[in-house]
């Protein structure tokens, strides 16, 4: 039998996840938004579109849960998005709510899923879906990591004219602008970006990447990214519904990690079918390890202002 994703909120980011997950077959895909019509047009369209990408999953739209009945996985992109000017951290009591309510509805249907949250702020929009489902911290993720790393790479490849395909790139910390890109162990063939790029240039990378999300959002004017978001998000389900062990920067619930106690960050997960399967603690410099702590003091007052 297929493996059934939910995604909650038809938006920009929900449409383009449905988009990746389908045109990779990778599941039946249920698309879950308040706005009547919307979701249920969105799925109509991408189903029209499979036959053209020889694509034999089932897209689905409702404005209720009931087709998302036993879900594998639910995929939380329901809330407001950045405007300009707006931080991540403006969004957090509006997006509160409804990542509350979202998350009770879906785990009533799906209640072995696994919850992968994007709405944001990220890290306290986890911390909401963990109160609300009660899940085990194997089965609630954040994407944020795989973006930030892939906005890295994209940057590293860029300035150094190599292709995407041989940059590897790292991204600690909440997804906010304090993240902490780790030049260190970011890589080009195996090589550390340390060795190829000057100091100042890799800090400029550094702070286009902590900012990127600002950047689209002042691009686009009205919303922010949902291409590379999608992407991302794909990356995620698709190493948890192969079951293939794979290592993502993910935001989770640390228990001690880091010298971090419940709190969700990015750290580097190894992701398995039952969803998380180990953090892995990599080696930090003090420096690197007192910019982790100052991003989870900026989570810590978000989750403080939750309602
Ligand atoms: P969007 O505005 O295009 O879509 C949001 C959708 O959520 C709308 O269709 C809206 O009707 C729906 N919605 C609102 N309340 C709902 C509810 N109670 N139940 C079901 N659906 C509901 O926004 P977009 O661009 O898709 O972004 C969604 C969220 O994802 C935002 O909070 C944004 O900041 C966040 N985001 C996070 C990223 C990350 O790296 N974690 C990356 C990109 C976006
Ligand atoms: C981003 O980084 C808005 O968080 C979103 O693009």
């Amino acid at each position: 039998m297929r493996k059934k994703v939910t995604i909650v909120g038809a938006g920009n980011v929900g449409a383009t996840t449905a988009h990746w997950l389908a045109a990779k077959e990778l599941a039946d895909v249920v698309l879950v938004d308040v706005i009547e019509g919307v979701p249920q047009g969105k799925a109509l369209d991408l189903l029209e579109a499979m036959p053209v990408e020889k694509s034999d999953v089932s897209v689905v739209g409702s404005n209720d849960y009931a087709p998302t009945d036993g879900s594998d996985i639910v995929v939380i992109t329901a809330g407001f998005p950045r405007k300009p000017g707006m931080s991540r951290d403006d969004l957090v009591r509006a997006n509160a709510e409804i990542v509350g309510a979202a998350t009770k509805e879906a785990v009533k249907r799906s209640p072995g899923c696994i919850l992968i949250v994007v709405t944001n702020p990220l890290d306290a929009m986890c911390e909401v879906a963990r109160r609300v489902s009660g899940f085990p911290r194997e089965r609630i993720l954040g994407m944020a990591g795989v973006l930030d790393s892939a906005r890295f790479c994209a940057f590293v490849a860029m300035e150094l004219g190599v292709s995407v395909d041989n940059v590897h790139a790292f991204v600690l910390g909440g997804h906010g602008d304090q993240m902490v890109p780790l030049p260190r162990y970011s890589t080009v063939a195996g090589i550390p970006i340390t060795e190829l790029l000057d100091a100042p240039t890799i800090a400029r990378l550094v702070e286009r990447t902590a900012k990127g999300g600002g950047e689209i959002v002042n691009l686009l004017k009205a919303g922010s990214a949902y291409y590379a978001p999608g992407r991302s998000i794909t990356e995620m389900v698709d190493a948890i519904l192969k079951d293939k062990h794979k290592i993502l920067p993910c935001a989770v619930y640390l228990q001690g990690e880091y010298g971090i106690r419940d709190l969700f960050i990015g750290v580097p997960c190894r992701l398995g079918s039952g969803g998380l399967e180990k953090v892995l603690e990599i080696r930090l410099t003090s420096e690197e390890s007192a910019a982790l702590h100052e991003s989870a003091e900026a989570v810590k007052s978000l989750v403080k202002a939750l309602p």
